[in-house]
């Protein structure tokens, strides 16, 4: 007799195994892998019996189609992130850390693009309806007229929405907590997961509904277990923050529907999260000008010039490794600025604690932070501060040189808004006139001595440089 088919699933990437083991072939994680009823899926049922297969008419690209218009929130930062609103028809993960304000977000949008019209759903499978209703009460949201309901049951899901008119915006909070009963195993593990997405897919594509559905993540930044959402949906975005700031990001990390190059900025304040029109401004207050081993580093998130500030301290170590600490940048890329500046600039860091910060907890992920990066080291290790009216950024090759990098337009008349009044940083191309006055270096021996020369002549000059 045949046994009941059982598979080992990865919780984490959802790669199957045929037996238990500790650690996943696939993604590396260890403990992940439980035992799970054969998911079924594409190919798991038995094959159609004595079908052909029925031939079906292809089109041409040049064909008609029919666009709806984008369910625009009017929530500027919210629109923007999505490349112009929502698309009908279509299905978006959203990702992110526990508490970050996901709900709060979404019960927002729902919200805002339910005074505009149309059925709007919010479905909670975390919160009671009392819960949720008391978050909207305290956003002042209660006179919005969505629809709401703490369901978890995916077919009694898709049966309500289907029932009554189009939903035009459908919020699921949260993916994980979703089971369907054509599937024998926990609510939460892969196979529920990947089920319930499915299944409420299908129901976007079919409805014409915009659907939206919440994931939490894992602290490494992984949308936790179903890594197999991800693919399946039109669009994912992750909404990232610091705990212990109060602003956040919206960032889009595929997008079937538009450049995934524009992030929203939001505050979460006591009125729930309020928009921030000017990033920069935010990451740079409190910033104390005058003390060494700070630099403004002119930035780029997507298509949108920011400004941030880059904190360093080189101490003289007492260990036999010294300590290299890095808080919102690559570690490696701070090894290979660090290399570069012994190399190439003749500073000893050796013998020296390195820790790196980039204020207001935001992440950079761009090269053109090396040589923000590197000015703040260098202004530590010499001990003296950089001119506060400067802007830094460049990408910093092995050899030492100083790489033009994009939008160097961009971010000079950012900074220039602000108030700065030159940027340190590479040649700009032919043609290209700065908003700023240039002080152009070439190579990182030239900033380390730019620097050096300013600690020799007194801290009365230091202005005027
Ligand atoms: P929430 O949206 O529940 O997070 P998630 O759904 O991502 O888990 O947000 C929870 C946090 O947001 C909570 O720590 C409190 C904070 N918060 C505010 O600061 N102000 C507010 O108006 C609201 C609604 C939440
Ligand atoms: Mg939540």
């Amino acid at each position: 007799m045949a046994r009941a088919r059982t598979s080992y699933v990865c919780q984490n990437c959802g790669a199957v195994t045929q037996r238990w083991q500790g650690k996943c072939d696939s993604c590396g994680e260890w403990n992940t892998i439980i035992e799970e009823a054969a998911a079924l899926g594409v190919g798991a049922g038995s094959p159609r019996k004595g079908s052909a297969g029925r031939a079906f008419p292809l089109e041409d690209l040049s064909g008609v189609h029919a666009e709806e218009p984008r369910l625009l929130s009017g929530i500027d930062e919210l629109d923007r992130a999505t490349g112009g609103g929502f698309v009908p028809g279509s299905a978006t993960l959203i990702g992110g850390e526990p508490g970050i304000g996901k709900s709060t977000l979404l019960i927002q949008a729902c919200a805002a693009l339910a005074r505009r019209g149309g059925r709007v759903v919010y479905i909670s499978g975390e919160e009671s309806t009392n819960q949720v209703r008391m978050r909207a009460a305290r956003l002042g949201l209660s006179d919005a007229p969505v629809q709401l309901a703490a369901q978890t049951a995916v077919e009694d899901i898709v049966a309500t929405l289907g029932s009554g008119d189009r939903p035009r915006f459908v919020v699921i909070d949260s993916i994980q907590t979703l089971w369907s009963d054509a599937i024998e195993s926990s609510p939460g593990t892969v196979s529920q997961v990947r089920g319930s997405a499915q299944a409420l897919v299908r129901f976007a594509k079919a409805s014409g509904s915009a659907v939206v559905l919440v994931g939490h993540v894992t602290k490494d930044g992984q949308i936790a277990g179903p890594r197999v959402v991800e693919h399946m949906v039109d669009a994912v975005f992750s909404f990232e923050g610091d705990g212990s700031h109060a602003f956040r990001i919206l960032r889009a990390t595929k997008n079937r529907f538009g450049a995934t190059d524009e992030i929203g900025v939001f505050e979460m304040t006591g009125a729930g999260l309020a928009q921030v029109e000017n990033p920069s401004a935010l990451f740079l207050a409190g910033r104390e000008s005058g003390s060494p081993g700070a630099a403004v580093f002119a930035g780029m998130e997507g298509a949108r010039p920011i400004l941030v500030e880059i904190q360093a301290l080189v101490a003289p170590s007492t260990l036999g490794t010294p300590r290299r600490a890095v808080v919102g940048w690559d570690s490696s890329r701070l090894a290979a600025v660090l290399a570069v500046l012994e190399a190439h600039g003749g500073l000893k860091l050796g013998a020296h604690d390195v820790y790196l910060n980039v204020a207001g907890g935001l992440r950079i992920g761009e090269p053109a932070a090396d040589l923000a990066a590197a000015a703040a080291l260098t202004s530590s290790l010499v001990g003296v501060a950089l001119p506060s009216d400067a802007v830094y950024f460049g990408e910093i090759a092995l050899s030492g040189a100083v790489r033009p990098v994009a939008h160097a337009n961009n971010r000079a008349k950012e900074a220039a808004k602000l108030g700065f009044k030159r940027f340190v940083g590479p040649k700009m191309p032919d043609g290209e006139s700065p908003s700023l006055q240039p002080s152009t270096v070439g190579h990182v021996s030239q900033l380390v001595a730019e620097i050096a020369a300013s600690a020799v002549d007194k801290p009365a000059n230091r202005a005027k440089r």
